[in-house]
């Protein structure tokens, strides 16, 4: 059956006719409507007054050094202005999400791709697709951390080498357990750093505070071979003992033998406890999203 596109929907399987070659396009801030900029402004006040105590420093700190507070949505050129002195990173519009090896290939250069567009009044809390609010206040922060910077331009050379292996399913697990929902243990407790659990109002809760879900400290092998869900809160998170020992790690082990070796190993399912785990919280899986039978599963 053949179904009309959803005209609303981001995803593109070649640059779209405004895009240039490697995908990025003009942010075109000036077109931002004042409803998008108060969406912004909504979303960044939520978040604002929930993460003291809760994200961790790195993260706290990068909206400062990036002024992220002031009104309105952020202009990518004058953030990149304090990026790039910061960490020689940049942040470039895309129309969507774009095909691996492009994302790779700009995370290896040190830019971080971000969609142009911000969710609509009645999506504040779920929406299938990162938006601006996402992917700039989710992620932008821990990129004016050298450490992380660092980590974010070796996971992108890391991805290309993936891409070629065939062990994109693996690394992805990586991102998905660290970038997007990595706890971090400080001095006063677990914090969040993750972009996908900083920009949720619910799971920034959720993340620290619910009997629920695993909290396992990471450990590279393990977290390449554990699944996980993109479609609610997660089940399980892997906490890391700072930035310093996750870019010591990911950067001083070649992948190569390790994607070898866990290929003659099971995946490990989402929820599992497996020998070796270094378990912070053993979590009731109680949580609705945990006893639902329609996870959707990677
Ligand atoms: N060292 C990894 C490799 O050999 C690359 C990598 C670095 C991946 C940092 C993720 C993060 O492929
Ligand atoms: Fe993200």
């Amino acid at each position: 059956m053949l179904t009309a596109p959803d005209p609303e929907s981001h995803v593109y399987d070649k640059p779209p006719a405004h895009a240039n070659a490697d995908w990025t396009i003009d942010q075109n801030w000036s077109a931002y409507s004042a409803e998008e900029h108060a969406t912004w402004d909504t979303l960044f006040a939520r978040q604002r007054e929930m993460l003291p105590g809760r994200a961790a420093q790195a993260f706290l700190d990068g909206v400062d050094i990036l002024h992220l507070s002031k009104p309105g949505i952020p202009d990518f050129g004058e953030l990149n202005q304090i990026l790039m002195d910061a960490t020689g990173w940049q942040v470039v519009a895309v129309p969507g999400l774009v095909p691996d090896d492009v994302f790779f290939e700009h995370l290896a250069n040190r830019r971080f791709v971000s969609g142009n567009f911000i969710r609509r009044p009645d999506q504040l809390d779920y929406l299938q697709e990162p938006d601006i609010f996402h992917d700039v206040f989710g992620h932008v922060p821990m990129l004016a951390d050298q450490r992380f910077a660092d980590y974010m331009e070796a996971y992108g050379r890391g991805g290309l080498r993936a891409l070629k292996f065939g062990t994109l399913k693996q690394l992805a697990r990586l991102y998905w357990y660290t970038v997007e929902f990595g706890l971090i243990q400080e001095p006063e407790g677990l914090r969040i750093y993750g972009a996908g659990i900083v920009s949720s109002f619910g799971e920034s809760v959720f993340a620290l505070d619910s009997d629920s879900p695993n909290r396992i400290m990471f450990d590279l092998e393990r977290v390449l071979r554990t699944e996980y869900r993109i479609d609610d809160f997660q089940q399980n998170y892997f906490v890391i003992p700072s930035l310093d020992e996750l870019l010591r790690v990911t950067v001083e082990t070649d992948f190569k033998p390790v994607y070898e070796k866990i290929a003659e190993m099971p995946d490990i399912a989402i929820a599992d406890i497996v020998k070796g785990d270094v378990v912070l919280t053993r979590g009731t899986q109680q949580h609705p999203s945990a006893q639902s039978d329609k996870a959707i599963i990677i």
